[in-house]
Order: structure tokens, then C-alpha cells, then sequence
């Protein structure tokens, strides 16, 4: 069984899923490295050069290689539950974290960055705030657990799921 970290930019899917495969002893992968290691190019360029929709399919094509995998930590793309078929594919090898921060917080932590595509037109606080809206029922409804990371340390959150799979277990 593997853990699929799901959740908007900026939530500490990455870091979060990193220490988490640590702590249990579990394998960590990052399905938007395999994107761009796949690609061999950066996914901001990928976004540039193809478009969001190219984006999309070979996000879904990373998750079908997915299948084998067995006691990973999955860290995903904000976007992956776009797709219904991504989320059926997810939820037939794991269970799915959601991690989750409020706009303000999302906002602080990725002000500087320009590797969010989606993030780089217009205001960036608009921005967040209209994708998240636009995503918060689906990441709510698909998720099997989730964690506000908002007020807590990355350490804090692995915590809190780690005592989450002793309870479910
Ligand atoms: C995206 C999130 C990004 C990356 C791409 C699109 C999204 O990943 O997949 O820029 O649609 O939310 P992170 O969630 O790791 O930032």
C-alpha cells in the first residue's frame, strides 16, 4: 500500500512526503520529478512551450506507471484530481492525505517563486485563491484523510499521519 500526498501548491507535499517516507521506513517519489526527468525539461517550460492540456496527459501517463509501486510515499501535482481517471488510479494503490493551507499561507510561501505556471498571470493572491476555490470540493470530496498545515511544522504534519496510519491500521 502506498500514501498519496494530494493538495494545492505550496501545501508541503513535497517535504512533508520526504520526511514521512523517511520516518516509515518507506520509499518517496515525487510524480512531478518523474514529469520532468521524463521530459527531461522543467514543468514551467513544459507549460510554455506544449501548454497546460500536454501537461495533463503526461501527468496522467506518470500515474499509470504507477501501478507496481508498493510502499511508497506518492507526493503528486496540485492538479492531478483534475482528472477522474488520475484519482481512480490513485485510490487503487493507496490511500489519499490531503494536505491543505489557507490562501494567505499558500501565498507567503510561494510569493517569490516563478516555477508555478498556473500562478504567473495576474495577481497571484487572485490567482490562488480563484484556483483553490475552483478545487477545494474535489480535493474534500476524493481525500481519505486530511491535515491543515497552515499553523504547523512539516515535522508536525508527518506526525499527525503517522499516527493516522497507527489508527487505521
Ligand atoms: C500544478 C501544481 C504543480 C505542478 C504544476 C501544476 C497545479 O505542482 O504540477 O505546476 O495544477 O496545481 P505542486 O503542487 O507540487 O506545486
Amino acid at each position: 500500500m502506498n500514501i498519496i500526498l494530494i493538495g494545492f501548491m505550496g501545501v508541503g507535499k513535497s517535504e512533508v512526503g520526504r520526511s514521512l517516507a523517511a520516518r516509515q521506513g518507506m520509499n518517496f517519489i515525487d510524480a512531478d520529478e518523474i514529469i520532468e526527468k521524463t521530459e527531461g525539461r522543467k514543468i514551467s517550460e513544459i507549460f510554455e512551450k506544449n501548454g497546460e492540456p500536454y501537461f495533463r496527459d503526461i501527468e496522467t501517463e506518470v500515474i499509470k506507471t504507477l501501478e507496481d509501486y508498493d510502499n511508497f510515499v506518492i507526493s503528486t501535482g496540485g492538479g492531478i484530481v483534475l482528472r477522474e481517471e488520475n484519482v481512480k488510479m490513485l485510490k487503487e494503490i493507496g490511500t489519499l492525505v490531503l494536505l491543505t493551507a489557507e490562501p494567505e499561507v499558500v501565498y507567503q510561501r510561494l510569493k517569490e517563486t516563478s516555477d508555478r505556471p498556473l500562478l504567473m498571470q495576474g495577481d497571484k493572491m487572485e490567482s490562488i485563491k480563484k484556483i483553490l476555490d475552483a478545487r477545494n470540493p474535489i480535493y474534500e470530496k476524493v481525500a481519505d484523510y486530511k491535515i491543515d498545515t497552515s499553523n504547523i511544522s512539516p515535522q508536525a504534519a508527518v506526525e499527525e499521519i503517522v499516527k493516522w496510519i497507527k489508527r487505521s491500521k
